[in-house]
């Protein structure tokens, strides 16, 4: 898909390691993170197209919410981790201007490589800098940034919590965690009603876009597996960090959790 590299396009191929995806039953399936990589890669040309028609249009609307609560403790420098097709990196570009700088980094080149022409697109290539790292191994020193930001990455990584250590770690004293993520709501019905559209439906929506309808069936999978919001804010807490808020939108089908370290 990339004729010549660029330069942030170096260190992949190397992960071997297996993502357990543990759906509600017994059954589960498991992914390596190589695998993962390549499924993301393989869906970047649909992903923005198909991400705003699965969400109902209000993937940006939450993005804006996450930057927004990013942006209110006026980073100079922020990374937003499973950064993608940069949309999340972009939006808090355009929020903010020239100033701060924003890292973006993510294992799958091709999704990086969507994301570099969109912010060619739009002028921000200046402002946005990315490259092909793992979440669970942040090429950055400590106490590096003022603000890391993951918008429906969480969910796709195999050892969050000790990809949560690694925001911490590269996060300064003080500095805010912003992570947005689909959810199943509190209320059963709801809960019902939006797994079957994820299992069901989208993988459907997927195959009208000539997507692979598996990588949406996987997007079901992994929202089943994911913790509640109040299971997550105890995972931030067991990782050091701070002020763990939530708050839950669209009925509970998406949530932004909040935090700071220490
Ligand atoms: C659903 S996309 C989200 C993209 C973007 N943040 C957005 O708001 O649309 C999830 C991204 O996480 C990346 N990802 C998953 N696990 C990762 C890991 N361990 N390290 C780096 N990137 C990872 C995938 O390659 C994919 O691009």
């Amino acid at each position: 898909m990339i004729s010549s590299p660029p330069f942030y396009l170096s260190g992949i191929g190397k992960r071997k390691e297996k993502m357990k995806v543990k759906s509600k039953g017994d059954d589960h399936e498991e992914r390596d993170s190589e695998q993962v990589s390549r499924m993301f890669d393989e869906i970047s040309g649909s992903y923005d197209r198909l991400n705003r028609v699965i969400s109902l249009g209000r993937d940006l609307a939450w993005r804006r919410m996450a930057a927004k609560a990013t942006l209110d403790v006026c980073p100079k420098k922020i990374l937003d981790v499973c950064s993608g097709t940069a949309d999340m990196a972009i939006e808090m570009a355009r929020t903010v201007g020239g100033n701060p700088i924003i890292d973006g980094v993510d294992f799958s080149p091709d999704a990086l490589d969507s994301g570099s022409k969109k912010l060619k697109k739009t002028g921000l290539e200046k402002v946005v800098r990315l490259k092909v790292a793992d979440a669970e191994s942040l090429p950055f020193d400590d106490s590096s940034y003022d603000a890391v930001t993951i918008a429906f990455g969480l969910r796709n990584i195999k050892d969050r919590n000790r990809a949560l250590f690694e925001f911490k770690r590269v996060l300064r004293t003080g500095g805010r965690f912003v992570c947005l993520e689909f959810s199943r709501p509190d209320n059963r019905a709801l809960r019902h009603l939006v797994m079957f559209y994820l299992r069901n439906v989208v993988p459907l929506i997927a195959w009208s876009f000539r997507a692979d309808a598996g990588a949406y069936r996987y997007l079901a999978e992994t929202v089943a597996a994911f913790p509640d919001a109040p299971d997550l804010c105890g995972m931030l807490k067991d990782a050091g960090f701070v002020n763990t808020r939530y708050k839950q939108l669209f009925l509970g089908s998406a949530v932004i959790h909040i935090a700071d370290k220490p």
